[in-house]
């Protein structure tokens, strides 16, 4: 039986500061991550591209598309799916964002990341 990795859950933002559509990046522990809402959910992806392995964006909090329907790497315009983070369109086509475990409770947004 393999061991679970220790892990640690960490609040990032109030629920209230995440609106429908916005996209906001944090480095928790080393951890380079950023969260989107889309469609009421929240959703977590580690801020790294599969095609160069860097992070996405050239803006602060600015991982999405003009339209808001796509999570867009400003490197190379790759865009990837928000609900599973499969690339759709770029170089990296086929290949997929690294989740992170994301919640909300009590008006608050927690990642669970591996502990350091
Ligand atoms: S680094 Fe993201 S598409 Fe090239």
């Amino acid at each position: 039986m393999t061991p679970i990795p220790p892990q640690v859950t960490t609040p990032l933002i109030k629920s209230s500061k995440l609106k429908e559509g916005q996209s906001k990046g944090f480095i928790v522990g080393g951890t380079n991550l950023f969260i989107v809402r889309h469609q009421g959910k929240v959703v977590a992806y580690l801020n790294s591209c599969p095609h160069r392995k860097i992070p996405l964006q050239c803006l602060p909090n600015q991982f999405l598309d003009c339209d808001k329907q796509f999570i867009r790497c400003s490197n190379h315009a790759a865009l990837f799916t928000i609900e599973h983070g499969l690339c759709i369109s770029g170089p990296c086509n086929h290949q997929t964002l690294t989740r992170v475990n994301v919640e909300e409770s009590d008006d608050q947004i927690y990642c669970t990341i591996p502990s350091a």
